[in-house]
């Protein structure tokens, strides 16, 4: 494991950029794992200043975003598909029909995981899977207890999510109660994986994640076991470690 300690999330954010970045050049037809929150925020702003600045192109990159809310339609300023748009997307030169991300609206869920499944797999997997973290340790939406070999599939969010996220929606009651979000198993599939996590809040999953047992009922402590895994922590996040 490589881990890359910062100051804080202003300079973990432009040091994930340049990660990023430096990944797509080595591979301009790199297949991504997209994470979204606030952590990812500043580190897509910094993304789009490299293409201005022409040192990245998205041109011939695939993403796959981890997860979105159920019932909730991209259009809708909360849904991850908006947030991609708007923080990334929109200002870069990728081909939106190489962008994915879970349909919430999907009438029927089951069959919609099945096929983000299986796109994953015609793409050939994931080669660098970024993912923040939640406060509870959660690693996409798979929240504590979720199963170790679980692919792509629906869940319900735990209280204490629903409320971390609160902050971006304008009442509580508005946070949606289900998400569909990719799997352990295919996390773990990725050939490589970018952490970030700055702030106070992330102390306690950094440290039930990386100083105790890999046990489901930390989701993110599964990284332990992967042979390829880069964190940019800020010093705060970091502290309990
Ligand atoms: C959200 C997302 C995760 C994200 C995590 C942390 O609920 N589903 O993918 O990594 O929780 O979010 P934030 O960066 O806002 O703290």
């Amino acid at each position: 494991m490589n881990v890359i300690i910062v100051k804080n999330a202003e300079e973990g954010s432009k040091r994930a950029a340049e990660w990023i970045a430096e990944q797509i050049r080595m591979n301009p037809q790199i297949v991504l794992g997209m994470a979204t929150g606030g952590t990812f925020i500043e580190t897509y702003r910094h993304l789009v200043e490299a293409y201005n600045e022409g040192s990245v192109s998205f041109r011939h990159v695939t993403t796959f975003n981890l997860d979105e809310y159920v019932g909730l339609p991209p259009s809708h300023p909360n849904s991850y598909r908006y947030y991609m748009d708007q923080h990334l997307f929109w200002h870069v030169d990728i081909d939106l029909t190489n962008t994915f991300v879970p349909n919430g609206m999907a009438v029927d869920l089951e069959e919609e995981c099945r096929r983000y499944d299986w796109l994953i797999e015609q793409a050939g997997g994931i080669d660098v899977q970024l993912l923040g973290v939640g406060r509870n340790g959660h690693i996409g939406f798979n929240e504590p207890g979720t199963s170790f070999s679980a692919r792509t599939h629906v869940v319900r969010l735990a209280e204490s999510t629903r409320k971390a996220n609160a902050r971006f929606f304008k009442r509580e009651e508005e946070v949606p109660t289900h998400a569909i979000t990719v799997g352990i198993r295919t996390i773990m599939e990725s050939k490589r994986i970018l952490l970030l996590a700055f702030g106070k809040e992330k102390a306690a999953a950094l440290r039930a994640g990386f100083c105790g047992e890999v046990t489901e009922n930390v989701p993110v402590s599964i990284l332990q076991k992967h042979h390829d895994v880069t964190i940019i922590a800020d010093e705060e996040a970091w502290s309990e470690v």
